[in-house]
């Protein structure tokens, strides 16, 4: 690793803002943006599509490893998540892919091969990283690792103006509750759980903007 290569992660629960500001930030630096959600979710998608028993942990790890996972860059710059050469960005972001990643995030085998495919990512650029596992299992000497968090109920509300947003219907109460019994699985599971790095910054993101919150991160960091 050279010494200008930067590797930055943000973990933190769902609706914590990570992936907006983890774009925002790696675009104002100039450099690239791994969404490491979108990699389990592709391969849900693929699962789903096959019809496979998703708690047979034996076949997603051999399904995991026989997919290609890439990004692929877009005319503005950010990059769209492919699955066998395919754009499933679109995909990813179903309620059904939402609720059933979980699945292959608690797989052991499947999370060593995504593990090495996001390390080979950040291997030979400098990247802003968003998931759960970044700075305590995947990029452990990072130069900058931040856990972004926020209230329950305004995480609740950003994924509701997202789904609206995006012309979802949506129940409010059942988003609370999906949201809460994915945060208890990304805390709870045996391999890879959400926690912070005993020497990540923690960055409260309620009550901020996007732009607040990366503006909060910059002033962290000393380039
Ligand atoms: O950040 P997200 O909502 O796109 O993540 C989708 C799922 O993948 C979520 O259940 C947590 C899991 N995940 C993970 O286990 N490890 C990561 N590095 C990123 C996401």
């Amino acid at each position: 690793m050279s010494a200008e290569h930067l590797v930055i992660t943000l973990d933190g629960p769902a609706g914590a803002g990570k992936s907006s500001v983890a774009k925002a930030l790696a675009s104002k630096l100039g450099i690239s943006y791994l969404d490491t959600g979108a990699m389990y979710r592709a391969l849900t998608v693929k699962a789903l599509r096959l019809k496979m028993d998703l708690s047979d942990e034996e076949a997603l790890t051999t399904l995991c490893r026989n997919t290609k996972l890439g990004f692929k860059e877009m005319p503005d710059g950010s990059l769209n998540i492919t699955l066998d050469g395919e754009d499933v960005s679109v995909a990813i972001r179903s309620p059904e892919i939402t609720n059933n990643t979980h699945y292959a995030a608690k797989t052991p085998g499947v999370r060593t091969l995504m593990v090495a495919w996001q390390r080979a990512m950040g291997q030979d650029r400098s990247i802003v990283t968003d998931g759960r596992d970044q700075g305590t299992v995947v990029f452990t000497d990072a130069r900058y690792k931040f856990y972004v968090d926020a209230d329950v109920e305004e995480r609740v509300q950003r994924r509701y103006k997202e789904l609206i947003a995006a012309g979802k219907k949506v129940d409010l109460d059942q988003l609370r509750t999906d949201m809460q019994d994915r945060d208890q699985k990304d805390f709870n599971r045996a391999v890879g759980p959400l926690k912070k790095a005993p020497d990540a910054i923690t960055v409260d993101s309620t009550g901020l903007t996007v732009e607040g919150t990366v503006a909060k991160i910059m002033k962290l960091i000393q380039l």
